[in-house]
């Protein structure tokens, strides 16, 4: 490990380092699937997948494209804005539920790409959550004074588990990529890291996950020929959940910071469906300009949709210095979390 401190960060008056995120970048594969190549391919129509789900687009990656290939654009974007080496960086997370093989881990792949000497890191599973969880192990790793600088990617490929004769699944998701860079503050002035609630509960399981593959199924003719091997999804019942626990992990968050959603200058919500958005936005009062929605253009690219929404966001000047910026997800497990971070730059 890339130490940051040569003595102990848990010694008595050891200052502390509030993590701030201070660049991002993003990836997605330039080849782009419409809802009109989705009617060409399911029983399906624009109108329908629009008003359900507010996508009208999403990008796919070529065949030879995998996972690592996406971080790695995303970690170089995120580096060169931030104007450093990867020998500069203490750990990589990467975020997902498609890696490029169940091990080596995908963290692995980016390094050694990357070229990132003495730095260690792994992968997060938490499907739709894995980015807002990352954030908060990276803000805690940084804020124990033992990691200067923590890289955040958030990368899917979710095309290549989804089953593309499924209308119900297919017309949601899409590919990409996203990257945070998490480091320690100079002096505490307040900007950065405010505070992150997590929570899994898996009774969830049963409504939203891809069957095969693992221990409990291995790979086996059968499997394919099932098609046990791709995402399958009890949507209603994961709408529900998600539009009640998405509210409700937010408001906790405030409430226990003595913040209201006033306070919040912009919500960037795990983009999954508009309809689950607008419904947790106007629950926190915080519908229009306070709420980003990108989903129409991306789709449901997992662990890549909330640093694409902020570098948007960000892009926009819909975030500036100051800002009270909070994350929040649902996703398969059930999987909750949300973030507050104070934009540091
Ligand atoms: O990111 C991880 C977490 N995931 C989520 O948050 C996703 C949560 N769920 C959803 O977003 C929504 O439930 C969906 C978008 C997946 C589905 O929307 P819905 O309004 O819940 O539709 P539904 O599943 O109740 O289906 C309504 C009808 C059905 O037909 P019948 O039974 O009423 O005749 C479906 O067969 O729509 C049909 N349908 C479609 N029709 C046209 C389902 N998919 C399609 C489609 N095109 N692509």
């Amino acid at each position: 490990m890339n130490a940051f401190s040569a003595s102990s960060p848990f010694q008595p008056g050891a200052p502390l380092r509030r993590p701030r995120i201070t660049a991002i970048g993003c990836y997605t594969p330039p080849r782009v699937l419409t809802n009109s190549d989705l009617e060409k391919m399911v029983d399906t129509t624009n109108e329908w997948i629009l008003e359900r789900t507010g996508i009208r687009e999403r990008h796919i990656a070529d065949p030879d494209v995998a996972t690592s290939d996406l971080a790695y654009e995303a970690a170089r974007a995120a580096l060169a804005q931030r104007g450093i080496e990867p020998s500069e960086l203490d750990a990589i997370l990467v975020c997902t539920v498609t890696p490029d093989m169940f091990f080596p881990s995908t963290a692995c792949l980016v390094q050694h790409r990357l070229g990132a000497a003495r730095v260690w890191g792994f992968d997060l599973i938490a499907a739709c959550s894995s980015f807002v969880y990352g954030l908060g192990v990276a803000a805690h790793l940084v804020a124990a004074g033992t990691h200067r600088r923590v890289l955040v990617i958030g990368a899917d490929t979710m095309s290549r588990i989804v089953d593309y004769t499924d209308r119900a699944t297919c017309v949601l998701f899409g590919d990409g990529a996203g990257a945070m860079l998490v480091e320690a503050g100079e002096e505490d002035d307040g900007m950065g890291f405010v505070d992150c609630l997590h929570e899994i509960d898996g009774s969830g399981a049963p409504y939203l996950n891809m069957p095969a593959g693992g221990s409990r199924m291995p790979p086996s003719i059968e499997t394919v020929q099932k098609r046990l091997h791709y995402v399958h999804q009890e949507g209603q019942q994961v709408f529900k959940y998600a539009v009640r626990r998405m509210y409700e992990v937010s408001k906790e968050l405030l409430d226990r910071n003595g913040l209201t959603s006033d306070q919040v200058k912009i919500l960037i919500p795990h983009q999954a469906n508009h309809r689950i958005i607008t419904a947790t936005a106007d629950r926190l009062g915080m519908n229009g300009d306070r709420v980003m929605i990108n989903i129409e253009r991306y789709g449901n690219t997992t662990s890549g949709t909330i640093p694409l929404a902020t570098w948007e966001a960000v892009e926009q000047g819909r975030i500036r210095k100051g800002d009270l910026v909070l994350f929040a997800a649902v996703g398969a497990g059930y999987t909750v979390g949300a973030s507050l971070w104070r934009w540091a730059y």
